[in-house]
């Protein structure tokens, strides 16, 4: 098959941050082209594992070729074919997918969120190359970003571009989408919803037509996908399965995770909740975690002329106390 391509973004910082050594056991929540997997199993091999899911089929296989040739694989040094097990899902179910594989508590989870390069460039996802209105990375999943096109009402469409791609336009785009829909002229291609989003600007803007579009497509692309509320459901989970002094990083690539993970974290520091009128704590809350990123961690400029769509990648990591 083709290879799932994908530089992985903030690798050197992911280790220093999740700390791998020989005999632990690691969940890479987002396998993608393997990258981070790669790179953590040549740490814990040969005694320690590593957990590896994605929710796209086509990530898993490359991954499987890769392993079966792992003789020939530079990204694969050490490895052996029983330190890596692939899952097919998804990260919100990492506490059944942990407890089918009978694996044991990690000692760290990392969750890459977003989507590969490979995703970006064979899935409909970008403006930039003409390819139906897909999005899906679980390619047997039913809602595409065609069938959102075509059948969600306004409200649902405004509420969708407005929050998940902060667009300014929204309503005159959805007036033009629905439009479409009366004169029976159904969005099947990228570049049908790129013109749409063009004549739906008013003329002083229609030369912003491609920042317009960066965000529509990300908002259809972060509903397709139920990017947020998977990672809302994932952040507690993945914490709470974590061995005492196991670490949980996140890297994130636009604002609305990166303020879902900051605030979780947060949390998680937080000890007495108790009115501060209270003489003494009556709660017993303690914190759970301590941030390990007081600030937060960004590419370097070397990584960044080497690749440039690390360029949003944030990390943040937490450690459980
Ligand atoms: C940025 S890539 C990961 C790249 C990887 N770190 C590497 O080094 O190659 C993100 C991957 O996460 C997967 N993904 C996105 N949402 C997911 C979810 N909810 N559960 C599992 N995988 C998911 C995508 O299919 C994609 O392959």
């Amino acid at each position: 098959m083709t290879e799932y391509q994908h530089i992985p973004v903030l690798l050197k910082e992911v280790l220093e941050y999740l700390q791998p050594n020989e005999g632990q056991n690691f969940v890479d929540a987002t396998l993608g082209g393997g990258g981070y997997t790669a790179a953590i199993a040549n740490l814990v091999a040969p005694e320690g594992k590593v957990l590896s899911i994605d929710l796209d089929g086509d990530a898993i296989k490359n991954f499987q070729f890769l392993i079966s040739n792992f003789q020939t694989n530079p990204k694969l040094k050490k490895h052996n074919d029983k330190n890596i097990t692939l899952h097919k899902g998804n990260f919100q179910d990492i506490d059944k997918i942990i407890e089918h594989h009978e694996f044991p508590a990690p000692d760290g989870i990392v969750a890459d969120l977003g989507l590969s390069s490979y995703e970006l460039e064979h899935r409909g996802i970008s403006f930039q190359t003409n390819q139906p209105l897909d999005m899906r990375f679980d390619q047997s999943q039913d809602l595409d970003a065609k069938f959102i096109l075509q059948s969600y009402g306004q409200k649902d469409l405004e509420r969708i571009f407005n929050d998940y791609g902060e667009e300014k336009f929204s309503r005159q785009i959805v007036r033009k989408i629905l439009e479409a829909r009366i004169k029976n002229q159904p969005l099947k291609h990228t570049e049908d919803l790129y013109k749409l989003i063009e004549e739906a600007l008013p003329k002083p803007v229609k030369h912003k037509a491609d920042d317009s579009a960066r965000r529509i497509f990300q908002a259809l692309r972060i509903e397709v996908n139920h990017e947020l509320r998977n990672l809302e459901e994932f952040l507690p989970k993945a914490f709470d399965l974590l061995k005492p002094g196991g670490r949980l990083v996140v890297v994130s690539f636009h604002s609305l995770e990166d303020r879902i993970v900051k605030q979780f974290f947060v949390g998680l520091t937080k000890g007495c909740v108790c009115p501060p009128e209270f003489p003494q704590c009556i709660c017993g809350k303690n914190p759970k975690g301590k941030i390990l990123t007081k600030k937060i961690v960004l590419a370097g400029e070397e990584e960044l002329q080497k690749n440039p769509r690390a360029k949003p990648a944030k990390l943040r990591a937490i450690q459980k106390i």
